[in-house]
């Protein structure tokens, strides 16, 4: 199935990375880190004051929600939690009325949900920005936090090298995405059998993004800045039996390290599964920036938040809510 183009949509969704413009992708960033600094852009501190966002979570989350939450409380906001197992999409409700209802009390949603299908139906439903909290097919909120996170540790990501071992799933292909909206060097080492997906490498290559798809571990990270990895089965797959075995080989170890850059450093998303995808030798060493880069999703949500729900400008006091019919308050 081509996949939607969004154009049916409204609003200013963060969606995935590959919709959104560079330069604004670089101001979330920029607007991210002068918060972590304390240096709020000009204007009000608190530039979400009065507004609300609503979470849903449809699989299991700690860093995505407890870095929303408290993001939209530290710039002035508010906001809600919604579950599957127990709200009324666990029985039944559509996404789409879901949607529907929450605009009429909250200024944004974020979903994390299964299908990609289900996000672009309640970004379509929604008359508020909806934010991708991670799909079968995507994590971007993840990636604004990394990218942020490599240049703390490394500098300016243009022109870079990330190598990515294991899977090629959510995290590989926003990897993808991010590597041609920021303009660095990707290197994915997966096993045959679970290559990222083709149309993704296409529509990286057919924008000039440098993305190498390789089997061999060595030849991604040889002289990179940063190794990357993620979990061999990712939240709601039926774990292939030999899931494993395929994965085994792409460990992150000390000797996959030690062919990267000398200084190179190491980031995961987390959860993290120790003597898997990453060692601990890897995961708790000198390299390692996953503590940084789990801390980052605090302050790169902020930027995302502010994106989406300050359209105005950045440090402007947010503009009063549109009069619609049966608009909310
Ligand atoms: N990395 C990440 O999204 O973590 P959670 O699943 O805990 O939100
Ligand atoms: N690939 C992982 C990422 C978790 C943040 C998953 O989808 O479970």
């Amino acid at each position: 199935m081509p996949r939607d183009n969004g154009s049916q949509l409204r609003g200013r969704h963060f969606l995935d990375l590959d919709r959104i413009a560079p330069a604004d992708l670089r101001r979330m960033l920029d607007f991210a880190a002068a918060y972590k600094r304390g240096r709020p852009p000009a204007g009000a501190a608190k530039p979400l004051a009065g507004k609300a966002l609503a979470m849903i979570f449809e699989k299991p989350s700690t860093r995505t929600r407890v870095s929303f939450e408290l993001a939209i409380k530290q710039l002035g906001g508010d906001a809600v939690v919604l579950e599957r197992g127990s709200s009324q999409l666990g029985r039944g409700e559509t996404i789409a009325d879901t949607a529907r209802v929450l605009s009429r009390y909250v200024d944004a949603i974020m979903v994390r949900t299964t299908k990609e299908e289900k996000l672009l139906e309640l970004a379509a439903a929604a008359t508020v920005p909806v934010i991708n909290g991670l799909t079968d097919r995507t994590h971007p909120c993840q990636l604004m936090a990394d990218v942020m996170t490599f240049e703390e540790h490394q500098g300016p990501i243009k022109g870079r090298v990330v190598a990515w071992s294991g899977d090629g799933n959510n995290m590989a292909t926003s990897w993808i995405h991010a590597a041609v909206q920021f303009g660095f060097e990707l290197r994915l080492a997966c096993p045959p059998e679970l290559p990222p997906p083709a149309d993704v490498v296409a529509w990286a290559q057919a924008r000039g993004g440098r993305i190498g798809v390789t089997a061999d571990v060595e030849r991604a990270v040889k002289g990179a800045d940063c190794v990357v990895t993620d979990v061999w089965v990712s939240m709601g797959e039926h774990e292939p039996t030999n899931q494993h075995n395929l994965l085994r080989p792409y460990q992150v170890d000390e000797r996959v390290m030690s062919l990267a850059k000398k200084d190179a450093i190491f980031m995961h998303c987390l959860p993290a599964h120790r003597g898997e995808e990453v060692t601990a030798a890897v995961i708790d060493g000198p390299q390692s920036a996953a503590w940084d880069e789990a801390e980052n999703r605090l302050h790169a949500q902020k930027g995302i938040l502010a994106w989406c729900m300050m359209p105005e400008g950045w440090g402007a006091k947010p503009a009063k809510t549109p009069s619609r019919r049966g608009a909310k308050r």
